[in-house]
């Protein structure tokens, strides 16, 4: 795994952003893998800015997102459909029909899962997948325990979990228990991928993921199985390293 160390968030998601519109000018097809949270925010304003200013077009760039919560309306302003639109598909020329995010309110949940599956390798695979990671080590939404073999499918929040993204719900109460996560497998088919880590909330979790061992109890080591990874992290998120 490669590390890039950044004095802090702005150079981090500046750092990864030189990345992505790099490829998206050079590339003539390209899918992007993408995540939510807070970390890869400022990653999207540069993203913006870039199009904005230097007119890099995103007309010919596919996307898929990593998961979504399960029973939360789409157009609910928390939903990760909601996030998507708002943080970055509504600002740039992206074709609304080139974006996907698993649907949690699909009626056959399973279904859903083998159908988000059929529509990345029908995209052709993920060039560039942008992960953050959990204090817990998870990355997309694969809890501690996770399957590496794992493909697109549902899992239960941990209480951690919800407590962290409770910050963007009225209570605790109303984060969802379940999600729809691309598996560790999937990620792992990524050709290139891309982890983001600010601030000392993520200082142990990286230490574990570079220093620790490989194993399903902290989903982020399977990212050592991968031979094209870039950790981006500031320098709170490394202060152990
Ligand atoms: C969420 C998302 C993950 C994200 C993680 C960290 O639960 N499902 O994809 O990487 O938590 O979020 P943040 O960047 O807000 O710290």
């Amino acid at each position: 795994m490669r590390i890039i160390r950044t004095a802090n968030y702005q150079e981090m998601s500046q750092a990864a952003a030189n990345i992505i519109t790099d490829k998206v000018r050079s590339a003539g097809k390209l899918t992007l893998g993408l995540a939510t949270g807070s970390t890869p925010q400022g990653v999207y304003e540069q993203l913006i800015s870039n199009h904005d200013r230097n007119g890099t077009s995103y007309r010919n760039v596919q996307t898929v997102n990593l998961d979504e919560y399960i029973n939360l309306a789409i157009d609910d302003p928390n939903s990760y459909h909601s996030f998507m639109k708002k943080n970055l598909f509504d600002l740039l020329d992206i074709p609304a029909e080139n974006t996907a995010i698993p649907n949690g309110m699909a009626d056959d949940l399973d279904r859903e899962c083998e159908r988000y599956e059929e529509l990345i390798r029908s995209k052709g695979g993920i060039d560039l997948q942008l992960l953050g990671i959990g204090g817990n080590g998870h990355i997309g939404f694969n809890e501690p325990g996770t399957l590496f073999s794992s493909r697109t499918h549902i899992v239960s929040l941990a209480e951690s979990t919800r407590q962290a993204n409770s910050r963007f719900f009225p209570s605790l109460e109303d984060v969802p228990k379940s999600a729809i996560t691309m598996g560790i497998a999937t990620i792992l088919d990524s050709k290139e991928i891309l982890l983001l880590a600010s601030g000392e909330a993520k200082a142990e979790a990286i230490s574990r993921l570079i220093s620790g061992d490989c194993d399903e109890s902290f989903p982020a080591s399977a990212l050592k199985l991968h031979e094209n990874v870039t950790i981006i992290a500031d320098e709170e998120a490394l202060k152990y390293i």
